[in-house]
C-alpha cells in the first residue's frame, strides 16, 4: 500500500499537531511505503517572506525527522523540487470547471470573510491532486480539514481517466485527527490561532509555563483540562490512581503532567537539536531525486496520453 502525505511549512508545532498529525504519520510511515512532501508551493498562496518560507521549510522537515521519520525508508522531499507537480496541476485545471473549484472550503472561507483570494488559492486543490496522483497513492493520511481536498484528487483522477483512459488510481483519505482532538490550555481545541498551545519543541520551561496556565475548574477536585491532556500521555489506570491520591492538588498534578510531556518530548528535542540545516538540505535533495524519478515516468505517460508528446 502506497502512502503519501504533505504538510504546509507554517511555523512552530504544538502538542496537538504532534498527537493529531505528526505521531500517527510517523507510525504509518514505519508500516508502509511512504512519501512525505513539504508543500512549499502551497505555502506560497499565503506567504510573501522569502526568509520565513526558507526557515519554515527547514524547520518543518527537521520536526518530522526528529519525530522519527526515517529518510532512508520514507521519501522526504519538497514540492518545488519536482516541477512535475505544477505541470500536472495545470493539466487538471484544464479538465475541471470554475464552479467545481468554487466549492472548495478554503476558497469559500476566504471569500466569505470578504477577502480577495489569489488564483493560486483557487487552484490549490488541483496542485494537491497532482501531488497525490503522481505517485499512484493508495492512502493519504491527513487532518479532517483536508478531507475535501482528497475528494478533489479522486475527482481529478476520474475526470482524467474518463477523458484520456485509465491512468490514475483514486486515493483514499485516512483521517488522522479522528483519533484525538487535543484540548488547549483553555479547554478549547488546541490551535495556534487560539493562542492556547503547549509548544512541542519548546524548552522545558516553555512547556512548564504553558501547562501551569491550563485553566482549572476550582469546584472540581480533579482538574478536567489537565486530565484530558494527561490522558494522551499515560494510561487510565495510572492516572486514576494519581488523580485520586492528589485530589485538589492542582500544582502537583500539573507538575506530573510536565514530567510526562517532557519524557516524550526530550528525546525528540535532543534529536532535533543535532540535525543541521546542511543535513536537512541533503535529505531533501536526495528525496527530490527519488521523487522525481517516479514523477517523470508518470508524466511521460500523461504527456503521451494527452497528445503533447509527439
Ligand atoms: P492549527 O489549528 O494550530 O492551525 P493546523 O491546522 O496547522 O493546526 O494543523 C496541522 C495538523 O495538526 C492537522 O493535521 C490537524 O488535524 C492537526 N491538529 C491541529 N490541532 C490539533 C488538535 N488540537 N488535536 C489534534 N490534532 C490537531
Ligand atoms: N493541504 C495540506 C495541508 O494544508 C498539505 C498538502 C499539500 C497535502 N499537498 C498534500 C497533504 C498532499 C496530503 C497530500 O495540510
Amino acid at each position: 500500500m502506497k502512502l503519501f502525505t504533505g504538510l504546509q511549512p507554517s511555523g512552530a508545532l504544538h502538542i496537538g499537531n504532534y498527537i493529531g498529525a505528526l505521531k500517527p504519520a510517523v507510525e504509518m510511515c514505519k508500516e508502509h511505503e511512504g512519501m512525505l512532501m513539504v508543500a512549499d508551493y502551497h505555502a506560497l498562496t499565503t506567504l510573501r517572506e522569502p526568509a520565513e518560507l526558507r526557515a519554515n521549510i527547514i524547520n518543518a522537515t527537521r520536526d518530522y525527522l526528529a519525530a522519527g521519520i526515517d529518510p532512508d525508508k520514507t521519501v522526504v522531499f519538497k514540492q518545488s523540487d519536482v516541477p512535475e507537480h505544477t505541470e500536472l496541476a495545470w493539466i487538471f485545471q484544464c479538465l475541471v470547471t470554475v464552479p467545481f473549484l468554487e466549492l472548495s472550503h478554503a476558497y469559500k472561507d476566504k471569500v466569505g470573510k470578504g477577502l480577495e483570494a489569489n488564483a493560486g488559492l483557487f487552484a490549490y486543490p488541483m496542485l494537491m491532486a497532482a501531488d497525490i496522483l503522481l505517485y499512484n497513492t493508495d492512502i493519504v493520511p491527513v487532518g479532517a480539514d483536508q478531507r475535501q481536498h482528497v475528494e478533489y484528487a479522486r475527482e481529478a483522477a476520474a475526470k482524467f481517466n474518463k477523458a484520456f483512459g485509465d491512468t490514475f488510481k483514486e486515493p483514499k483519505e485516512r483521517i488522522l485527527d479522528a483519533i484525538a482532538i487535543v484540548p488547549g490550555t483553555d479547554g478549547k481545541k488546541m490551535s495556534k490561532s487560539y493562542g492556547n498551545t503547549i509548544p512541542l519543541f519548546g524548552t522545558k520551561d516553555e512547556i512548564a509555563k504553558a501547562v501551569m496556565s491550563i485553566v482549572t475548574d476550582s469546584n472540581a477536585e480533579s482538574p478536567t483540562n489537565v486530565y484530558a491532556i494527561h490522558a494522551l500521555f499515560r494510561d487510565g489506570d495510572y492516572l486514576g490512581e494519581l488523580y485520586k491520591t492528589n485530589k485538589g492538588k492542582y500544582k502537583v498534578l500539573k507538575e506530573a503532567l510536565i514530567e510526562d510531556i517532557e519524557a516524550v518530548v526530550a528525546p525528540m528535542r535532543e534529536r532535533r537539536d543535532v540535525i543541521t540545516d546542511e543535513e536537512v538540505k541533503q535529505i531533501l535533495t536526495h528525496g527530490a531525486e527519488r521523487a522525481r524519478a517516479r514523477a517523470s515516468a508518470k508524466m511521460a505517460d500523461v504527456r503521451q496520453k494527452i497528445g503533447v508528446a509527439l
